[in-house]
């Protein structure tokens, strides 16, 4: 089963040595949408907090061997976001008390009406929730302060390339304008030899410009970025950016994947071309940096169509090998990596999640651990039309051999 990117449900430990009433509390779990796990004992349920995180705990108070009180405190120095209700028939207000003195969240006694219950719980659950949102937000508020540094970062560094880059570029197109006439000036006589270096020269001058306009399109895309302006909005033809991003992923796509494009009719949208262009670029090089070098038969999917409210859609998937269960929930976090420090920033798809929102688009992934990854980019259409009358298209390009 492929797994996808939402939150999963809570889990509440249940800690009750009588079955039936164990039962009774899992039931009740179950009504207020959590996960309940359940324990017989003190012990075994140390075990399984040992190895789950749990929102909140229903521990009867009274049970042979560890009693629930002492197995709150232990659980309190464990796990203390978990809030715990203590339930048990021998309520007095002494032991309630104690056992909010030791950090319950809160205290019912048996015999309960399952409403009763069902509403503490939620509540437990819903400030749970709150504490968990607050903390996350706290996070967020951190790393906005980092992000906001780090395009500072980049501003600076972009500046200081483009300097030495046009410096190169101009240089380029000097010895583009020099190399014909020094051609022509060879004695015929000298032409076999001198020629075919010349050849050997022009083709290295080739790739070293094609370098270096890559390192300006780059740049260019990243003073965009860090610059953080939505301006220049146009009516954008996803063929085109999808085709321009395929293009100057090549590079770390060429030995690992083919490249397959299935273009669909889709509709125009209404976006910053380069800014889409690195969305696609991200995508692309997550899915190239996803495939095992292995000499594989591995691919690149690239689909665009229209979607059902006519939507413009766009997937990038690949043959990789997926992405682990627990792992899901964090892709779109910024700094969230698996790539060894130095290799990745872990911004790449918070950057792609950000550009895609502000357009009013959504981005979501789903994968399969050894078999593959997609990402699927819904956007709005600009016009109801279809960006060219052109039939469906299914091309299969061999990118290595191109
Ligand atoms: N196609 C994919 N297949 C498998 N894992 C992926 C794929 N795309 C993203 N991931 C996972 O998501 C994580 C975050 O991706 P993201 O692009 O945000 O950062 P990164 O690729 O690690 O770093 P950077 O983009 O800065 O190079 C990756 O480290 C990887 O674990
Ligand atoms: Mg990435």
């Amino acid at each position: 089963m492929r797994t996808a990117a939402s939150p999963a449900p809570e889990s509440v430990l249940v800690v009750d040595d009588e079955p039936a009433l164990r039962a009774l509390l899992a039931f009740v779990v179950q009504r207020t949408g959590a996960v309940p796990v359940v324990a017989a004992d003190a012990a075994s349920a140390r075990q399984l907090a040992a190895r789950h995180t749990f929102a909140c705990a229903l521990i009867d108070k009274n049970m042979p061997g560890e009693s629930g009180l002492e197995f709150l405190k232990w659980l309190r120095t464990e796990q203390p976001g978990c809030n715990a209700v203590i339930v048990t028939a021998y309520g007095n207000v002494d032991s309630a008390v104690e056992a909010l003195r030791l950090g319950a969240f809160d205290y019912l006694l048996k015999p309960f009406e399952v409403d009763a219950l069902e509403h503490r719980l939620k509540l437990a659950l819903e400030q749970y929730r709150m504490r968990q949102e607050r903390e996350h937000m706290q996070a967020m508020l951190v790393q906005s302060d980092r992000l906001a540094s780090l395009g500072l970062l980049a501003a600076g560094v972009v500046h200081e390339v483009n300097t030495p880059l046009a410096y190169i570029l101009s240089n380029l197109d000097w010895l583009d304008e020099e190399l014909p006439s020094l051609r022509r000036s060879v004695a015929p006589q000298e032409a076999l030899t001198l020629g075919k270096r010349l050849e050997a020269v022009e083709t290295t001058l080739r790739d070293i410009r094609e370098g270096a306009e890559r390192v300006r399109d780059i740049a260019r895309d990243v003073k965009a970025f860090a610059r953080d302006s939505d301006d220049g909005s146009i009516l954008v033809d996803l063929r085109e950016v999808l085709d321009a991003a395929l293009k100057m992923a090549l590079v770390h796509i060429r030995y690992r994947a083919r490249v397959v494009r299935d273009y669909q009719e889709v509709p125009l949208v209404l976006a910053n071309e380069p800014r889409l262009a690195q969305v696609f670029l991200n995508l692309v090089v997550n899915a190239a940096q996803a495939i095992p070098e292995d000499g594989g038969e591995h691919e690149i999917r690239v689909r665009l169509w229209t979607g059902p409210k006519g939507e413009a859609c766009a997937e990038v998937s690949d043959t990789g090998m997926g992405i682990a269960p627990e792992h899901m929930a964090h892709l779109f976090e910024p700094f969230f990596t698996t790539k060894p420090r130095g290799e990745g920033t872990g911004l790449g798809l918070f950057i792609c999640k950000s550009i895609v929102e502000a357009f009013d688009g959504a981005i979501t992934v789903s994968s399969l651990r050894g078999e593959g990854t997609s990402f699927r980019l819904t956007l709005p259409p600009h016009v109801r039309e279809s960006a060219a009358p052109a039939a469906a298209s299914l091309e299969a390009v061999a990118i290595a051999a191109s």
